[in-house]
């Protein structure tokens, strides 16, 4: 309880603002946690507080330069499965699309592209989720797995009848009926078509599952063989290895950190 908690009026908004940020504080161990101005822009604004302004505001403290202790805390390897449990917002929705593949008997290929194909979306940022998905995977995974979760943005937008795939009546709702996909989705889409992976890409969009099902049985456990043969993990930990996309696992581990 803050020092405010005995008193009999309500909490002005300015006590309320005061008392966040004290167990804030409490919680960060006297550090100062930064966001950076991805997370402003999301709200609108460009803006940024300086370093210099910071430092006035809180007097004699120092800023964040490793985990967040308000996050769940990371091992010291870790490994997919670890940012799956510890970092990606929910999940439901990749076991979901990933026992559906599974069930249908695709390859491993297939289903592992199906449990990954969001995990931009759940971890990072919606706007080109799967440019920023296959990038992370980039280096740990077939070259066909990547390319099918960078494209399957792209083919979402396209039916293909040949194997049942109409435009999703979620995206009228979500989108207007009038909606039309950017010249760069079509160009990736006119590209992707006579690809050699196109199919998987398109299987993606076949086993997407839009509506979770609370009765349905997913489970991590189910995939943990298939990761184990598809995913190499580097042996330093997920983001302590030295690929083109390391930097992005660390920043999803270390969200707050100054630099
Ligand atoms: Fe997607
Ligand atoms: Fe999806």
């Amino acid at each position: 309880m803050g020092p405010h908690a005995a008193a009999s009026r309500p909490l002005t908004l300015s006590e309320q603002a005061d008392e966040l940020e004290e167990r804030m504080m409490e919680e960060l161990d006297d550090k100062i946690a930064t966001k950076s101005v991805l997370f402003t822009l999301a709200d609108g604004q460009t803006d940024m507080v300086s370093g210099a302004q910071l430092m006035a505001e809180n007097p004699g403290k120092h800023f964040l330069m490793g985990a967040d202790p308000r996050l769940p805390k990371m091992p010291e390897k870790p490994t997919l499965i670890d940012f799956f449990k510890h970092r990606f917002a929910s999940t439901n929705h990749l076991l979901q699309s990933a026992t559906h593949a599974l069930k249908a008997g695709l390859d491993e290929k297939v289903v592992l592209a199906c449990l990954l194909h969001d995990i931009g979306v759940v971890s990072f940022i919606r706007c080109d989720h799967g440019y920023w998905g296959a990038q992370l995977i980039e280096p740990y995974v077939d070259e066909e797995v990547s390319w099918s979760v960078r494209v399957h943005q792209a083919l979402r937008f396209f039916p293909d009848e040949s194997v049942g795939y109409r435009y999703p009546d979620l995206y009228v709702k979500f989108f207007g009926a009038d909606y039309k996909p950017e010249p760069y989705i079509e160009a990736e889409y006119q590209r992707a078509r006579n690809h050699k992976y196109y199919m998987t890409a398109r299987l993606i969009c076949v086993n997407d599952i839009y509506s979770f099902d609370p009765n349905a049985k997913v489970d991590l456990d189910d995939f943990v063989d298939i990761i184990g043969r598809n995913f190499r993990q580097p042996k330093e930990g997920l983001g302590l290895d030295n690929t083109p996309s390391s930097h992005m696992w660390r920043t999803l581990m270390w969200p707050t950190r100054f630099l």
